[in-house]
């Protein structure tokens, strides 16, 4: 009998990890790569989703939290703290619960969807909701782990940004090679930052020959890194991704520049249609966030910047139940009916 055994047991010569890390895991990582059927035939090209809402928390901060929480237990840590738009706070909660710590999370007042905060207080988290933004919260989480007994688990920390570049491990993996193009959603830019690292270690001495180049897409209200400056006042219906200073800035600059790549933004809009096409035409359910690598291939490709023949992948960042509301909202109302076989027939327009 076998299971997949977490990323840290998976992928050990490559983390910073020796033979009595206490290791902590819920066995995250080992997310399915599913060919997207629709996107594949409109960009003529071989499309791939990397579904890390499939992960142990729905999100992939499963991956960069089992090391953090690993760390910090490594280190005699009793307690730890995140900024969060949700996903990170909820992954945090339940790695600390494993690790029998007590977990801290600061979130922006009204702006975190309701399925994540449901999981920071099922997993017991110590949750305040602060009167600012994700840049808000993480000035004061740093401010906090810095005088305070409490230890930072947000990307800034060095070793999340290794747990998730195993992403990229498995991709390869799976297709013998590094893709031509990675498609990522980027917010507190930590993702993409991993993701290139990722790639470019097994290029280096894995088994890669090549490397992808990377799109990242912001959403339009929340777009720093397009507009080459700080979004004092972000919006965005994503609100994973509703960050105006992002953390690994120059790293993400990095990721686009030395892969070739770009980072662009696309609309709200533009993410809800991604958004019904991945659940209505793929049956792959994202949050919103998420949609945001997949409404860019599909703007990209309406801008003629996708050379049909090509291997892509979008990472899918997070699970679409943690924000349930968009999938409700214009919907048409499900009928009810009696317990009735031809009214029902006659209600699903099969009589
Ligand atoms: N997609 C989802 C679902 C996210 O939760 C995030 C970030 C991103 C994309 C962007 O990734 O920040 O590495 O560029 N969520 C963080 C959080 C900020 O607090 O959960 P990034």
């Amino acid at each position: 009998t076998h299971q997949w055994r977490g990323i840290i047991e998976e992928y050990r010569d490559r983390l910073p990890v020796t033979d009595t890390t206490p290791v902590v895991t819920l066995r995250e990582g080992g997310t399915p790569l599913v060919p997207a059927q629709v996107l594949s035939e409109r960009t003529g090209c071989e499309v791939h989703l990397k579904v890390e809402g499939a992960n142990p928390t729905g999100s992939f901060k499963d991956r960069g939290m089992t090391m953090a929480i690993t760390r910090a237990k490594e280190e005699g840590a009793q307690a730890v703290i995140c900024a969060s738009t949700g996903n990170t706070s909820a992954s945090a909660a339940a790695y600390a619960v494993r690790a029998g710590m007590v977990s801290a999370v600061l979130v922006p007042q009204g702006k975190i969807a309701l399925g994540k905060m449901g999981q920071a207080l099922v997993h017991g988290a110590k949750i305040l909701q602060v009167d600012g933004n994700f840049d808000d919260c993480l000035t004061l989480a740093r401010a906090l782990s810095e005088n305070y007994p409490v230890a930072l688990v947000n990307s800034v920390n060095p070793v999340r940004i290794e747990g998730q570049k195993t992403a990229a491990f498995e991709i390869v993996d799976m297709l013998g090679d590094a893709p031509d193009i990675h498609v990522l959603p980027v917010g507190n830019a930590g993702n993409i930052t991993a993701y290139w690292k990722g790639y470019k270690e097994y290029a280096a001495d894995g088994p890669a020959a090549r490397r992808p180049r990377m799109w990242g897409f912001q959403a339009s209200g929340s777009a720093p890194l397009v507009r080459g400056e700080v979004v004092k006042d972000p919006s965005t219906i994503a609100t994973a991704i509703r960050i105006g200073n992002p953390a690994s800035w120059e790293y993400a600059i990095a990721a686009r520049d030395e892969s070739g790549g770009f980072i662009d933004e696309v609309t709200d809009r533009e993410i809800l249609r991604a958004y019904r096409l991945l659940a209505a035409q793929e049956g792959v359910f994202v949050e919103p966030a998420s949609a945001a690598s997949v409404a860019g291939l599909l703007k990209a490709a309406e801008q003629g910047k996708v050379d049909p023949g090509q291997r892509i992948v979008c990472t899918v960042t997070g699970n679409g139940l943690k924000d349930p509301d968009w999938a409700v909202a214009g919907a048409p109302q499900p009928v009810t009916v009696p317990v009735d076989a031809a009214a029902a027939a006659e209600r699903l327009g099969l009589a």
